[in-house]
């Protein structure tokens, strides 16, 4: 450009050359130089730097993950924000709450409704005095295990759901954080011997509890429960295959969304997380509500059935009230066997 200058022929070629030079520069600014109407401006039309950047609101509408740069090796580190969580939080403070506090309180109020309206189911025949068996020891074994494993992982499980807000004022924030504390290791520890005895249960129990044509008649007396009918019914009636169901049903639903949240990010990612602990929370919430309707009909609802599970025999007159066509396969049995060796004995 110099050497060009120099041989310029003239003074006025040179001043014509750097007007041209000057004239470029300042075209090529404007052209790279946002519009002054572009400009985000304040209301008293002073230039504002930040107008046009994201603000939260719009941060929050994403529903992707937004992730920065990091250079420690757990990726997982650079998400920043994970708007989609903003939902999972609503499931769990509100949706949730509300769901749980419905099942279980709502089961509880139709069973005291029931009890009050229908009493215990009582053995019409009165006692027989004869006894039948209907549970083995290792049957009964396996049942109360799960039993006390469901308890504590029930209590255990509720206290993450509303042990915030119903026991924390009561027993202060230190009791509370050492209770959860124990509570979380039980929920934990005992996950797994509940996991295996709902396998031994399905395994055990599954021969009896395949849906049949008595179940339909049983559906249809309303199971002798309303009413005074008592529909003939097979070793387990359609209402304890509906439990046996839930059980293995809701038991390996929880089992298999606990285990990932449990071993977080092996098999999914935030999002599927988030997914197993709603799955988890609700299929919980609801078994429980069928477990206290179970634990009712066994207990205070029907007469003479909680000593089928505690010493493992019924009266006799019992079952032919619940169970007709098993007491009949039974009877049946024993006169095939040899009569002294029959499972029926008298009453001790
Ligand atoms: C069988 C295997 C189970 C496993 C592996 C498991 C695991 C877990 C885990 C890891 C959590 C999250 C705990 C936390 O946020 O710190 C949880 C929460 C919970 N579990 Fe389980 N659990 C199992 C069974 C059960 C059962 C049988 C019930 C109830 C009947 C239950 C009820 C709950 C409840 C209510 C929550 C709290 C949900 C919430 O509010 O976030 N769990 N469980």
């Amino acid at each position: 450009m110099t050497r060009f200058l120099l041989r310029a022929r003239s003074a006025a070629d040179a001043f014509a050359l750097l007007a041209c030079v000057l004239a470029c520069f300042f075209l090529a600014c404007a052209a790279s130089a946002p519009p002054a109407s572009a400009q985000l401006r304040n209301p008293d039309t002073s230039v504002n730097p930040t107008a046009s950047s994201v603000n939260e609101r719009q941060l929050l509408e994403q529903r992707r993950i937004i992730s920065g740069r990091g250079t420690i090796p757990d990726v997982r580190s650079y998400n920043i924000v994970q708007p989609a969580g903003r939902e999972w939080r609503r499931f769990k403070e509100i949706t949730l709450r509300w769901l749980g506090g419905i099942a279980i309180l709502g089961m509880l109020g139709l069973l005291v409704a029931f009890y009050l309206i229908r009493g215990m189911v009582r053995i019409e025949a009165g006692r027989s005095g004869r006894t039948l068996v209907r549970f083995n020891g290792f049957e009964r074994f396996v049942h109360w295990m799960t039993a006390t494993c469901f308890v504590v992982l029930a209590l255990s499980g509720l206290n993450i759901t509303f042990g915030n807000e119903l026991l924390m004022p009561l027993v202060g924030a230190e009791g509370f954080a050492s209770w959860s504390q124990w509570a979380k290791y039980a929920h934990n520890y005992l996950s797994f011997p509940f996991t295996l005895r709902v396998i031994v249960i399905f395994l055990m129990w599954v021969a009896w509890n395949i849906p049949g044509r008595l179940d339909v008649e049983w559906l249809k007396e309303g199971g002798g429960l309303i009413g005074n009918k008592h529909p003939p019914a097979p070793r387990f009636n359609a209402g304890q295959k509906m439990i046996y169901w839930v059980v293995i049903v809701g038991g390996t639903a929880v089992a298999a969304t606990g285990y990932l949240l449990m071993f977080p990010f092996y098999v999914t990612d935030i999002a599927g997380m988030q997914l197993a602990q709603m799955v988890h929370s609700t299929v919980a919430v609801l078994f429980i509500a069928v477990m206290i309707a179970h634990a009712y009909i066994g207990t205070i609802g029907m007469q003479g059935a909680f000593e089928a599970m505690w010493d493992g025999k019924v009266d006799v007159n019992w079952a032919k009230q619940h169970h007709s066509a098993w007491l009949a396969e039974e009877t049946a049995k024993q006169h095939a066997s040899s009569p002294s060796q029959g499972r029926m004995a008298p009453a001790e």
